[in-house]
C-alpha cells in the first residue's frame, strides 16, 4: 500500500466526469487499498479517486471510525428531504468550510472492487458524506453548493 498525494483545489482533474470502471482487477484493489491508506492519515470521512489523480468512479466513505464501503460505480438511485450541515474537503483549504443542504436519505447502488452488485440506504450524516463523494466524481466540490451566509 502506499500513500498517495491528495490534489488540491485548482487542479483540472477535480473539474472532470470521471469514468465509470470497467475492468476489476488487482489495479483497482490496489488503488482502493492506496485510498483508505491515504485517508487514514488525514481527518477525513470519505475520499473519491479524482482526489488522488485517478479519474475513475470508485470513492470510499467512512462516515464512522471504521466503518469504511468501497463504492466502485455509485449511482444516488433515490434521494428524499432536506439538512443543512458543514462540510469541509481534503482538496480545499480548511478555511472555506461552510454549509451545504444535501438529502437526509437517499439510496445508492454501487458495486463492490469484485464487481458485485450493492446497494446501502443512507440517512443525515452517511447520506451526506455519500453525496459529497459522489459529486466528486462529476467534478462537483461542496464549495459549489455552500450557502452563501450573509455578513454581519
Ligand atoms: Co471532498
Amino acid at each position: 500500500m502506499a500513500i498517495r498525494n491528495i490534489f488540491q483545489e485548482g487542479e483540472p482533474i477535480l473539474r472532470k466526469r470521471a469514468r465509470e470502471v470497467e475492468v476489476f482487477d488487482a489495479r483497482l484493489h490496489q488503488l482502493i487499498d492506496d485510498m483508505i491508506e491515504t485517508l487514514h492519515t488525514s481527518d477525513g470521512v470519505g475520499l473519491a479517486a479524482p482526489q488522488v489523480g485517478i479519474c475513475k468512479r470508485v470513492v470510499i466513505i467512512e462516515p464512522t471510525e471504521g466503518d469504511i464501503t468501497e463504492m466502485v460505480n455509485p449511482v444516488i438511485v433515490s434521494s428524499s428531504g432536506s439538512q443543512i450541515g458543514l462540510e469541509g474537503c481534503l482538496s480545499v483549504n480548511s478555511s472555506k468550510n461552510g454549509k451545504v443542504n444535501r438529502p437526509s436519505r437517499l439510496t445508492v447502488e454501487y458495486m463492490d472492487r469484485f464487481g458485485n452488485k450493492k446497494s446501502m440506504t443512507a440517512t443525515d450524516w452517511t447520506a451526506r458524506v455519500i453525496c459529497h463523494e459522489t459529486d466528486h466524481l462529476d467534478g462537483i466540490l461542496f464549495i459549489d453548493k455552500k450557502i452563501k451566509e450573509g455578513k454581519r
